[in-house]
């Protein structure tokens, strides 16, 4: 079973991503054949268009990646943009590619109404996207439920090919993800780096007690009985705590623990979490992360260079 998974490098991450995408990735990753994980960056410049800031994004991205558990052993990992086939099958998959199947993206729309420039390039996204998985000839492709029309759609393009030229691509599965019910943020509200609300993974230790310590609750007095069901520090707790560790916390809420201390275990939870993770970013060189990208671009390069030759020849190109 080939697991292949890539991220848009889009800033700072934070619980959301961790519990959403990330954690579920990396487990993942341990599954029996050796996977593939990429950074988009060639995706990313349909709305990032700054060369410093990409560059930033980028080396940050992989440093956190490779921090929180992506591991060269078990996975090529690598950034899209320097492995020049995905450019190449993206063009060729579009002349199999019905204008109507992009017609009918969802996310395109949802970007555009958000007030993105609608570029040619976020409009053929699907089909970049397409290419990076079919190039891998990846059986399952984990994914939020965002994302699960994009890999529905490099099934079809697959599809289209292999109708047109014969057998060639093997077409995939999206797997999506059980949604670890949203993770909220400080204020209530879906943690996303959109809304200002979130509590980072990695960086300084007081901004992230900080963050902890100012997460919304009601006026309950100190001592009242608290209803953890509807409580945003007990929310995100519980992403730490197995069943039985849920129920004793939700216990000792209705027992009055104050607000103060029920953050301050957060806290404490959180770090208990994170910080080998934390440890080992900080220890980690922008050198160690180029020798893994190097080598990653180097690997995926031969798989990909083997796919474009039967493609090559099956088209008419050689
Ligand atoms: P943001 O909303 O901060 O911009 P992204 O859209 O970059 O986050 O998120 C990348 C992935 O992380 C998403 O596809 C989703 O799977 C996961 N994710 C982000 N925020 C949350 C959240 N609050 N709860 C659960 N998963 C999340
Ligand atoms: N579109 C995906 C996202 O925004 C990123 C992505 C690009 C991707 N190519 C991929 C994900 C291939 C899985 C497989 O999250």
């Amino acid at each position: 079973m080939r697991v292949l998974s890539a991220m848009q490098p889009s800033g700072q991450l934070h619980l959301g991503n961790y519990f959403g995408s990330m954690r579920p990735n990396i487990e993942m990753q341990k599954s029996a054949e050796r996977g593939f994980f990429f950074i988009v960056d060639l995706h990313a410049l349909t709305t990032i268009q700054d060369g410093k800031l990409l560059r930033q994004l980028k080396e940050d991205a992989i440093l956190d990646y490779l921090a929180a558990g992506f591991d060269p052993a078990k996975s090529i990992i690598f950034e899209q943009s320097k492995v020049p086939e995905h450019t190449e099958l993206m063009w060729i998959l579009s002349t199999v590619t019905p204008m109507g199947l992009l017609e009918r993206a969802v996310s395109y729309k949802e970007k555009v109404e958000k007030g993105i420039a609608a570029n040619v390039g976020l409009f053929t996204y699907p089909v970049l996207m397409a290419a990076d998985i079919l190039l891998y000839q990846a059986d399952q492709v984990p994914v939020g439920k965002d994302q699960k029309q994009h890999v529905e759609m490099a099934r079809d393009i697959a599809g289209k090919f292999n109708a047109v030229y014969g057998e060639t691509f093997t077409v995939p599965e999206p797997v999506i993800r059980k949604e670890v019910a949203v993770v909220p943020g400080t204020d209530g509200q879906k943690m996303s780096k959109s809304y200002g609300n979130t509590i980072p993974l990695f960086g300084d230790e007081k901004a992230i007690k900080k963050a902890i310590m100012g997460i919304v609750t009601d006026s309950k007095g100190m001592n009242d009985p608290k209803d953890p069901e509807s409580c945003v520090i007990y929310k995100i707790h519980t992403l730490f705590l197995d069943a039985a560790g849920a129920k004793t916390l939700a216990n000792d809420y209705r027992n009055g623990l104050p607000y103060g201390d029920a953050k301050k275990r957060l806290f404490e939870a959180y770090m208990d979490h994170f910080s080998g993770m934390r440890e080992k970013r900080a220890k980690l060189t922008g050198k160690h992360a180029r020798d893994v990208l190097d080598a990653g671009a180097g690997e995926a390069r031969g798989i990909a260079g083997k796919t474009m030759e039967g493609v090559r020849k099956k088209v008419g190109l050689i």
